[in-house]
């Protein structure tokens, strides 16, 4: 079974795209910040030790900096990433939040606060690789990435996001540098809706590569919402398991993630105490096999999943 770890995402920025079931009433930047101080000594209280930032998430990795050093935890891990700038100055009314840019220049500019993440740090991904960008054929990339990697000891991932993110994936395991595979971690979108990535697992696993599992809540949208009607089914299956394990509809879901595929840690991308505590009762039940059975049937299409995320706005 992988281990639950904590994806930043969320708290370091007000806005983010995702469905928030309650109201974000944290706008005060100095409560915000506490806030999120709370959750990662939360998660750290009820044993999270795998953590996932990016410089792109707001103050969310300046602000585990500051953590780990009080923590001064060496089971703690740290990822991170580079290639997004947060832009949107923590203004709710924001028109753009952030700024993707995967040049050799972003990856030195980045490295610069992400390694003061060491020595907690472990594994350094380029965020959202995509085939538009380049980035995995850009040689001054990742000659870089593999001195950091030789330098360092480090781990070096992607993650992936996209109705392509498995044939990126695919691309990213193929690239060598100096005679040595580059890429040890994929960060990528599994859920019950989009299981595409289950192709891979196997592989992966074989191969002595970590994956990671991202969205394991479809960003919100595995709870019951009329927004999305078509998905009825799947929220009765949900809810029913719920009250049978006794948890959340959170808590089945991501086991299901923790139990249906080969992955090293599975993200929550909780950013309210409550949220993180329901999350976390997944590693509390065991689903006996014909229930895990009964949620793989609810996966849809990789295209039709992704057009569904692209109508998600920040929030
Ligand atoms: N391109 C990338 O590299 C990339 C992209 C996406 C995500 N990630 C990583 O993956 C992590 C997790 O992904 P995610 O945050 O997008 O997705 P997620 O885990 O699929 O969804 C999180 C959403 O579910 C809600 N939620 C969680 N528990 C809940 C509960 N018990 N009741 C009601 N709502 C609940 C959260 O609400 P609250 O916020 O109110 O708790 C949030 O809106 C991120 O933090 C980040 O580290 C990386």
């Amino acid at each position: 079974m992988s281990v639950i770890g904590l994806g930043t995402a969320a708290i370091g920025r007000p806005q983010y795209i995702n469905i928030r079931q309650t109201a974000n009433d944290r706008l005060n930047l100095k409560e915000f910040r506490e806030g999120a101080w709370r959750i990662l000594n939360q998660a750290y209280d009820l044993g999270i030790r795998y953590f996932d930032t990016a410089p792109g998430y707001g103050f969310a990795e300046a602000l585990l900096i500051e953590w780990l050093e009080e923590k001064k935890d060496q089971e703690i891990e740290v990822a991170t990433k580079w290639g997004y700038t947060y832009v949107a100055n923590f203004d709710p009314q924001a028109r753009q939040h952030e700024v993707k840019e995967h040049s050799l220049g972003k990856l030195l500019e980045q490295w610069r606060q992400s390694e003061q993440l060491f020595p907690y740090l472990t594994t350094y991904q380029i965020h959202s690789a995509t085939f538009s960008t380049g980035v995995l054929e850009n040689q001054a990339v990742l000659e870089q990435l593999a001195n950091l990697k030789s330098e360092y000891n480090l781990l070096i991932g992607i993650t992936t996001t996209g109705a392509d993110q498995l044939a990126v994936l695919r691309k990213a395991l193929e690239v060598i540098v100096d005679g040595i595979e580059l890429f040890d971690v994929f960060q990528s979108t599994y859920n019950i809706l989009d299981q595409s990535i289950a192709e891979v697992g196997e592989e992966l696993a074989v191969r002595n590569k970590r994956l990671i599992v991202k969205e394991a809540l479809a960003n919100g949208r595995l709870f019951p919402n009329e927004r999305y009607p078509h998905h009825r089914k799947l929220y009765d299956q949900l809810t029913h398991l719920a009250r049978k394990y006794n948890v959340g509809i959170d808590a089945i879901a991501l086991r299901f993630c923790q139990d249906n595929i080969p992955a090293y840690a599975v993200l929550s991308g909780a950013s309210i105490d409550q949220h993180l505590t329901q999350n976390l009762k997944a590693n509390q039940i065991q689903m006996v096999e014909e229930d895990l059975k009964s949620l793989e049937t609810f996966s849809v299409s990789s295209d039709a999943y992704w057009a569904e995320r692209k109508q998600l706005d920040w929030n």
